[in-house]
């Protein structure tokens, strides 16, 4: 198949729900993909039932911490049971955590978002890479960041989840190359800022810059976010959700353990 319109693929998402998990499963059901979308939060349901409402495909909503191995184990099983399998696997589930100068913060708050952000994307990957092995055939995508490229000023442990959420992709790659399973690609996306809730949304990002640098939040997004990239904005979820499609299809087959900006142009390596 050589196009980006690959009917009936069942895909995982975690941290489904809303930003940019949402739009990936909203983009993958315009394809024909089946969806499963898990999230911490409840309304994650509502959010599966609205989706098969509007693109007519189905779509399950599972609640499940991705710090929980139980609770993936109870998501993973029942996504089998009502979708069949799951070809594609999207590792989306994150948190920015709250924002201390790295020698400044509280050790709980730093291991919480290395334990959702970093662990969250390992355990899930186990949980369900044994069946893309058995099939010989999947994709694993891991949502980094440009924070896992470089620094976030206030931000260590999200930037450290983020730099080895690479690691851990790179090193997947590797491996299923090692055991000849090239069907199975593991790849990262790295978003520059986009305009969700974790940026926008109270104590998040423009929040918690603010509360060091002591600026308004419109100074903030300008001089911290927006001037950050060539084109001077925030990225819609959407773009990075065409990146997700594109690395799940047939086409993208030779792409594997790389880590890919979709940045409008903030990052060059
Ligand atoms: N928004 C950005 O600018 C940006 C930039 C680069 C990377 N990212 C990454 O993209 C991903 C999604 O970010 P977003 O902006 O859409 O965030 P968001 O806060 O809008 O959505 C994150 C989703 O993850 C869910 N979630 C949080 N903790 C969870 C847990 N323990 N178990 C299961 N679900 C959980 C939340 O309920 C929410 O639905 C994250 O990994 C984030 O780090 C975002």
């Amino acid at each position: 198949m050589n196009n980006i319109t690959e009917p009936r693929r069942t895909v995982l998402v975690t941290g489904g729900l809303q930003g940019i998990g949402r739009a990936i499963a909203e983009a993958f059901a315009k394809t024909g993909a089946d969806v499963a979308l898990l999230d911490i939060d409840g309304s994650v349901h509502e959010a599966a039932q609205e989706i098969q409402k509007s693109a007519g495909s189905r779509a399950v909503g599972c609640r499940a911490d991705v710090t929980s191995e139980e609770q993936i184990e109870r998501a993973v099983t029942e996504v089998n049971e009502r979708l069949g399998r799951i070809d594609v696997l999207v590792n989306n589930a994150g948190i920015v955590g709250r924002r201390a100068l790295s020698w400044d913060g509280s050790t709980d708050d730093w291991m919480r978002t290395i334990d959702v952000n970093l662990v969250g994307t390992y355990r899930v990957s186990k949980a369900v890479l044994p069946q893309m092995v058995a099939a010989a055939s999947g994709r694993v995508i891991n949502i980094s960041s440009i924070s896992g490229k470089q620094g976030s000023t206030g931000n260590s442990a999200y930037s450290a989840s983020k730099h080895a959420v690479i690691g851990l992709t790179r090193t997947l790659a590797r491996e299923l190359a090692l055991l000849g399973l090239h069907g199975i690609t593991a790849n990262a996306i790295c978003p520059g800022v986009v305009d969700t809730p974790l940026v926008h949304g109270e104590g998040q990002l423009l929040d918690g810059i603010s509360a060091l640098t002591g600026q308004t939040r419109e100074a903030v997004l300008e001089q911290h976010v927006l001037s950050q990239s060539l084109q001077h904005r925030l990225l819609d979820p959407e773009e990075v959700a065409g990146m997700a499609v594109y690395l799940a299809s047939d086409l993208a087959r030779g792409i594997t353990g790389q880590a890919i900006n979709v940045d409008a142009g903030s990052v060059f390596h």
